[in-house]
């Protein structure tokens, strides 16, 4: 396993994991990778390490360069493993090495994990280390994704080496976001923002400004592809997420037990579509609740469907509105809707999800007994094309 250059000095020296497909509920169907940097200068430097499994692969590359024994500093963007995983390992192949984390979260995260008699030093905002030709500047963004993540600004090479900021969950053998396609790398870091920083917007907005600030010829990322052609777009991206703004459209999510409900979102489907709002579509038996998250990133409408079973919601949709609400978005315009054979409680119960979800109630409970008729559906349709224009009318 060979180093791949960046530039004079610098090195990419992490780890694919082309077969992960769940990093804690987030299905990552196109795979990770662990990036970690090496970049040799007065004081050779390693940003990063790799998830655990993958620390002989990270050594090997490491080793295709210079000898690991020579490594002085390990800078720790972030404590969570899959960046942390491998600092006791490679403390051993390193043992003159000082591992540099943010103070007080860092040192307190690494302490926990690895043990509180690892070489750590901690730093602070606007701290600096020289490392020769190279100065190395510190920059708190707490909460993307930890409260100790930290990003790395180098302004001799307008560098950012930005950990879980800016990436994406997507294996590939190319690093940068000229050599993949665009529209994948974009998908890909959508979901990411919108599975993992969702919940933190207003820190995103915050860290984006800094970011914004600096020269940047490179962002250098903890996963996935990095960018050097197209820096502005996934900035531009960021300022879109961060600032929660909707396009006109809306996702339907519903499960279904002998497809009433599903007949009920397929006519509440028709009734946005009748007022030119596209819409996502999703059975929960089939879509995978990362998925949706993605697209409810950006959607103004969210409806959400289920009949009742033993006097509940179902299972899948009370875990989609779990992981809804723990996303907080706060700004969908929503509504309920299900059917039922009896008691009829799942509506009332989903609505009550929503509320407390942050989403601003635009339509009263859609509830039917037993099978839907054909006008019943019909009803159902006209309904919410007109709850939609009387959404336009108020500027919701
Ligand atoms: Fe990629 Fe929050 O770790």
């Amino acid at each position: 396993m060979k180093a791949v250059k960046i530039c004079d000095g610098i090195y990419w020296v992490g780890a694919v994991d082309w077969s992960m497909r769940n990093f804690h509920g987030y299905h990552t169907d196109r795979g990770s990778s662990y990036n970690a940097y090496l970049i040799l200068d007065d004081k050779i430097t390693l940003i990063d390490t790799a998830k655990e499994p993958f620390k002989e692969e990270l050594l090997a590359r490491i080793a295709s360069v210079i000898d690991p024994s020579t490594i002085d500093y390990i800078v720790s963007s972030h404590v969570e493993p899959d960046h942390s995983g491998a600092i006791p390992f490679m403390l051993q192949h390193a043992p003159h090495a000082k591992v540099i984390t943010s103070a007080p979260n860092g040192l307190r995260g690494l302490k926990a994990h690895y043990g509180a008699d690892l070489p750590y030093v901690g730093v602070k905002a606007g701290d600096t280390l020289s490392l020769g030709k190279r100065t190395l500047q510190f920059v708190p963004t707490p909460m993307l994704h930890w409260p100790d993540s930290m990003v790395t600004y180098c302004p001799e090479e307008k560098i950012l080496f930005s950990n879980d900021a800016f990436g994406e969950h997507l294996a590939s053998s190319k690093l940068f976001d000229d050599e993949n396609d665009l529209s994948v790398i974009m998908d890909e870091a959508k979901k990411y923002y919108a599975n993992i920083l969702m919940l933190y917007g207003r820190q995103a907005k915050m860290a984006l400004k800094t970011v914004k600030s600096l020269d940047l010829d490179m962002i250098l990322t903890g996963h996935g592809v990095s960018w050097r052609s197209h820096i502005g777009t996934i900035l531009a991206a960021y300022d879109e997420w961060s600032a929660g703004e909707a396009k006109e459209r809306a996702v339907i999510v519903f499960d279904s037990m002998w497809h009433s409900t599903e007949k009920m979102a397929r006519a509440i489907e028709e009734g946005f579509r009748q007022r030119g709002i596209e819409v996502g579509f999703y059975d929960l038996k089939q879509e995978h609740l990362s998925n949706i998250a993605t697209d409810l990133l950006t959607s103004k409408y969210v409806a959400v469907g289920s009949p009742t079973f033993n006097n509940q919601m179902m299972p899948t949709v009370a875990a989609f509105l779990s992981y809804f609400k723990g996303l907080s978005p706060r700004r969908h315009l929503a509504f309920a809707f299900g059917s039922y054979g009896w008691g009829g409680q799942s509506v009332g119960l989903v609505e009550d999800e929503l509320k407390a979800a942050g989403c601003t109630i635009v339509l009263d409970k859609i509830r039917l007994m037993n099978v839907p008729t054909s006008a019943q559906l019909e009803e159902i349709t006209k309904t919410v094309a007109e709850a939609e224009l009387n959404c336009r009318q108020r500027q919701l």
